[in-house]
């Protein structure tokens, strides 16, 4: 872990315009800059920078965040790349923190899985080509299925000859831990005692994590046998988690990228097929269907992926069960199914590269169109099987959800009414409603950041929807502002007796939060200035929990009505160019104490219905006490607002 100080040092260093001006030709426009969105396509420019609060924002596709997030998204950084490519930019020496105990065993237990994986790497390497069991068993089976030599190394494929514990013995000879050996799937233990190869016999292909480093292996048995599985795969274990790998994702990076699509196949062997013949921004699932984590990997890159599936109905379940989430993500999917049982890896050796591409371009078909005729032709003349798929078409296109979408959501209806021969309104009116059932069943759970882009949302179609379902929790709302004068004002005085933090801090002391997003926010915080550190919204982004980082931008840069409605209010005060943040904090404090006594005055009331006597009378001395204190507040908010 990189400590807090070398990540002060950088955050005092960064200079926002500076970092991304070498990304966009940014334009001076008042106190911001103004540049073409990096991050979709524009003519008009509506990315903007703020380097007062260190932090960008494009208005055409909504993309924000600052520096750090900035290097993440465009440049494909992690987090800690993107500190250390700042570090080394401003020539920062970079001091690493021990870790703690439990993570410095998963930090060991990765570490020796990566060596094993390379070492045996290696000798399957060897195995393949300089043993003879390899070159007449395997190098020549590979041959005859069609991969030549210069392919074969590039995904590094070997081979684990057919002994008893050949790979065992040399990894017991170099003093590699028996646990770790286990625990990477090569080995396997016989006889309480004894470690024999797990992937006898087999041809390995090698599984890189998206910076090369080989995480796992697939071992395939040559030739056919019905009797053993034709895959044996890595258990999961520090390194290999399935749902977050895609086969061939360090291949195909780059090329994904250059063609803004990526293609999805089943198998390894298709993966290294299309490679060899030149189409290379291929990637593939291992043939289950394909979970967030792989299509986040894959919008890393491009936001259209074009599934390319054999045409045998297994194939097409798994694929179109992914679907409903690749809407949420935005992703366009497009299908493509292969003819005649084939699969990628054989078709393009059947018909050659030149014309499977024109396969693909030729049959690539949108996957909801897709899916939409493979529902009706299932459902024939049944009306009640048709108007079940009226039903399910309108749930999936709900999906499309986010605001930049609202074109290709429309496009859908028309087509989609078309195809199910109904009126175009009633399918829209169809969709909203799933959307707002939706809405609905999440508003509790919903957090912040996307309760405002429902309320963005709301207002395109304003006929169709119903702008009460979007409005927030109002609690909640008095939560966050509460949190954003804490962010931007905390460490200002109040008085000369103690800063504004103390000040909310003591207030605040017999109330709690109801969002716990919020909650954890505000006891980070608190913590944090307990401890001497100085925090505000700056030094947040700079938090590695990704959750923390978003809720503060989404607190700090949209600020909620409720504090708009101040802004009007102080304002006015501003006339007189006074410093207003202690009547901000002043009002987001009261306002947040009233909105909770409110809700006392609620539950008092509730308690009373069932209450005995005795207990009424000590509820109603509650109920007095609470009327006290809503006065007090009341008359404080008042004089802000007269002053
Ligand atoms: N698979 C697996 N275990 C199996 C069968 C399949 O993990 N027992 C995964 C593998 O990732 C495989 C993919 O599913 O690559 C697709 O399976 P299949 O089409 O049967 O294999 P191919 O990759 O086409 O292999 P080959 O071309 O050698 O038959
Ligand atoms: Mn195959």
């Amino acid at each position: 872990m990189i400590t807090p100080q070398t990540i002060e040092q950088i955050k005092n260093r960064i200079d926002i315009i500076d970092v991304i001006g070498e990304y966009v030709k940014l334009k001076k426009r008042g106190s911001n800059y103004l540049g073409l969105c990096p991050f979709h396509n524009e003519k008009t420019p509506s990315f903007t920078v703020s380097p007062a609060k260190e932090l960008y924002k494009c208005f055409g596709c909504g993309k924000s965040g600052n520096t750090i997030t900035f290097l993440m998204e465009h440049d494909k950084m992690s987090y800690v790349e993107a500190l250390k490519f700042l570090a080394n930019r401003y020539n920062i020496e970079i001091e690493e923190t021990e870790s703690t105990p439990e993570q410095k065993i998963v930090q060991q237990a990765a570490d020796s899985l990566y060596i094993i994986n390379n070492f045996a790497t290696k000798i399957f390497d060897e195995k393949l080509f300089d043993s003879e069991e390899g070159q007449s068993i395997a190098l020549s089976y590979l041959k005859e299925r069609g991969f030549r030599e210069e392919v074969i190394k590039k995904f590094q494929i070997g081979y684990n000859p057919n002994q008893k514990n050949e790979l065992a013995n040399a990894l017991i000879q170099h003093q590699f831990n028996k646990d770790f050996l286990l625990k990477s799937g090569l080995v396997a233990l016989r006889n309480e005692n004894e470690l024999v190869d797990n992937y006898r016999g087999r041809i390995i292909f090698p599984i890189h994590n998206n910076s090369g480093k080989i995480i796992g292996f697939g071992a395939r048995i040559i030739g056919k046998n019905d009797k053993a599985p034709k895959y044996i795969n890595t258990p999961e274990n520090e390194i290999y988690i399935k749902s977050k790998v895609l086969y061939g994702s360090y291949f195909a990076r780059l090329a994904i990228d250059k063609a803004d699509e990526c293609l999805l196949v089943e198998g390894y062997t298709d993966v290294v097929s299309l490679h060899q013949a030149g189409i290379e921004n291929v990637v593939a699932s291992g043939g289950t269907s394909l979970t967030i984590d792989q299509l986040r990997l894959i919008k890393k890159y491009s936001n259209n992926l074009t599934i390319i599936y054999d045409g045998d109905a297994a194939g097409v379940k798994a694929a179109l069960r992914g679907l409903d989430m690749a809407l949420e993500e935005s992703l366009n999917v497009k299908l493509v199914l292969i003819p005649d049982k084939e699969d990628p890896d054989s078709y393009v050796n059947k018909v050659g590269a030149t014309a499977f591409k024109e396969f693909i371009a030729v049959n690539k078909k949108d996957f909801i169109i897709f899916q939409l005729e493979v529902m009706l032709k299932e459902a024939g003349n049944d009306v009640t099987s048709k108007s079940n798929v009226v039903n399910q078409i309108a749930e999936t296109l709900s999906k499309i959800n986010k605001a930049e979408d609202f074109t290709k959501q429309q496009d859908y209806i028309k087509q989609c009414s078309v195809l199910l021969k109904i009126d175009e309104t009633g399918l829209t009116n169809l969709v909203n409603k799933y959307k707002r059932d939706k809405i609905v069943k999440d508003e509790k759970k919903l957090p912040f950041e996307e309760a405002d882009y429902f309320h963005q949302q709301s207002k395109q179609p304003e006929d169709v929807l119903d702008e009460n379902v979007f409005l927030l929790n109002q609690d909640e709302a008095h939560e966050r502002n509460v949190m954003r004068v804490l962010l931007e004002n905390g460490l200002k005085n109040w008085d000369d007796q103690k800063t504004m933090a103390q000040y909310i801090f003591e207030e605040l002391e017999a109330f709690h939060f109801e969002n716990t997003q919020l909650e954890n926010l505000y006891n980070t915080y608190r913590k944090q200035y307990e401890q001497g550190l100085q925090p505000d919204a700056k030094s947040f982004l700079y938090n590695d929990d990704e959750n923390i980082r978003s809720l503060v931008v989404s607190i700090t840069m949209f600020p909620h009505e409720l504090s708009l409605k101040w802004d009007e209010v102080l304002e006015g005060m501003h006339i007189t160019n006074r410093d207003t943040s202690q009547q901000d904090v002043l009002m987001s404090v009261n306002y947040f104490k009233l909105k909770k006594i409110k809700k006392m005055f609620e539950e008092n009331q509730r308690d009373m219905e069932h209450a005995d006597f005795d207990e009424q009378m000590r509820l109603i001395e509650i109920h007095k006490n609470l009327k006290e204190i809503e006065k007090e507040i009341t008359r404080q908010l008042g004089t802000v607002i007269m002053k």
